[in-house]
């Protein structure tokens, strides 16, 4: 008897173009403050130079009707976490992101213990704030340190000093408790005394979450057109297993490439970008990753904040708009899981991509081969030696195709947000 519908088949699972879900994905939402108030050499963040005031109510009004306007992709879903990056967020007043929040809790089903994050410069008006976004409902802030060396602070073009630092690191502990600090290392002349010294005084604050970031020369930045002397690579591997082996012996887990946690305190919100979750993203610049019943999309917001608000304003925010393909969509989930010190369950590949694990089977295969990824069959997870060649590993889910030379693949590997977006 011929039927009108029939269940899917091994050949449609196995061949199909288009993903199918048996659940979407966590949905979590990122909000982009875009303005700082000096733009940093090192710095390819969607961040700008804010020349006299902010527009602070219109940039709020505007994301108010940024996120009405997506409200329709995300029908239903719950809230999980949200991340208000920048830029610099703290540029806002307490009242603004007090508003923000409430507009968006009218808006959206956000979990109670909704994880809510800000990030933070340790100025000395930012921290004045500390207190007015705490009430607002933040319950967790990212301060942006970066090291306790005045020499290295100059030397980055911050505009913070090691005790301003200090100082924002005292109150965000005590008013929040929930705190990450950001710190970066092979610094402009950087010794492995330095940054042992770094390490050290971050964790004398005992911050429940610490970010080690290698500083990165990216393109289209002022230390890219003039490189500052770097440490060498010995020097910056040492540099590395020394933050790492004192984070260890302070008991933090390094549970991603550049995060370190203490038990339990894992960053909820880039956790569920590294497990391939969902997020909205609204705000200048800010990047989407929604999953659809039959499809997974990518969006990009418009960058300039100028063009951001006239484009809310003709309600079109949206700059680029793609699919994840079936080609895409395997390189996608383990640029991002890879990063995990313990990966991911294998059952969590066809959850998120929404097809069969055999589609990076034969990757998986070299991956192992090769030593860069454990023989478990439950877990897609690196080895220690594929966490060191991270690039290498990753490169190998890249599907060579004809309109992406192997030469763009480095740039996706390399670019790849790993600092939050
Ligand atoms: C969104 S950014 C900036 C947050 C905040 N505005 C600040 O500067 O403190 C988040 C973190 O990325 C890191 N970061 C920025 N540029 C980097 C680069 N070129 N290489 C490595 N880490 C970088 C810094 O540690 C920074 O705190
Ligand atoms: S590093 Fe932070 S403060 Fe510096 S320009 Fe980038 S976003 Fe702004």
């Amino acid at each position: 008897m011929a039927t009108e519908t029939r269940p899917i088949g091994v050949q449609d699972w196995a061949t199909r173009s288009h993903p199918v879900f048996s659940a979407l994905p966590p949905l979590s939402l990122y909000i982009h403050l875009p303005w700082c108030v000096r733009k940093c050499p090192y710095c390819d963040f969607n961040s700008h130079e804010a020349r006299g005031d902010i527009p602070e109510d219109a940039y709020i009004d505007a994301l108010i009707a940024d996120l009405e306007g997506a409200l329709p992709s995300i029908w239903g879903r719950k809230v999980i976490s949200i991340f208000i990056g920048g830029g610099t967020p703290s540029l806002f007043s307490d009242a603004a992101i007090d508003r923000l929040l409430s507009e968006v809790r009218a808006r959206v089903a956000l979990l109670p213990d909704a994880e809510i994050t800000l990030e933070a410069n340790p100025g000395t008006f930012e921290r004045a704030r500390f207190a007015g976004y705490f009430a607002a409902g933040v319950n967790r802030l990212s301060l942006g340190i970066q090291s306790f060396s005045d020499a290295h602070l100059k030397a980055l073009g911050r505009i913070h000093d090691a005790d301003e630092a200090r100082l924002a690191a005292e109150s965000a502990l005590m008013i929040f408790g929930n705190v990450n600090f950001d710190l970066m290392y092979a610094l402009p002349d950087q010794t492995t005394a330095d940054a042992a010294r770094d390490a050290e005084e971050a964790l004398a604050f005992a911050p429940p979450h610490l970010s080690f970031y290698h500083l990165t020369l990216e393109p289209n930045t002022l230390f890219h057109r003039y490189p500052p002397a770097l440490p060498d690579d010995d020097t910056a591997a040492d540099i590395e297993d020394t933050i790492h082996a004192a984070l260890d012996a302070a008991g933090y887990e390094h549970y991603e490439t550049s995060a370190h946690a203490k038990p339990g305190r894992a960053c909820r919100h880039n956790l569920n970008y590294w497990r391939f979750g969902d997020y909205l993203g609204i705000g200048a610049g800010a990047h989407s990753k929604l999953s659809f019943p039959q499809r997974i999309v990518r969006q990009i917001r418009y960058k300039q904040p100028q063009q951001y608000l006239s484009q809310v304003t003709q309600r079109a925010p949206v700059l680029e708009e793609t699919e994840v393909t079936r080609d895409d969509v395997g390189f996608e989930f383990m640029l991002n899981a890879l990063r995990l010190t313990d990966g991911v369950p294998t059952s969590l590949f066809a959850e998120r991509t929404g097809f069969p694990l055999s589609l990076i089977a034969r990757d998986v295969d070299e991956a192992t081969r090769r030593g860069l990824m454990e023989p478990d069959p439950l877990r897609l997870q690196p080895t220690a030696r594929g966490r060191r060649f991270l690039n290498d590993l990753q490169t190998l889910f890249l599907r060579a195709k004809p309109d992406r030379p192997a030469a763009h693949a480095n740039v996706i590997v390399t670019s790849a947000s790993d600092r939050g977006r």
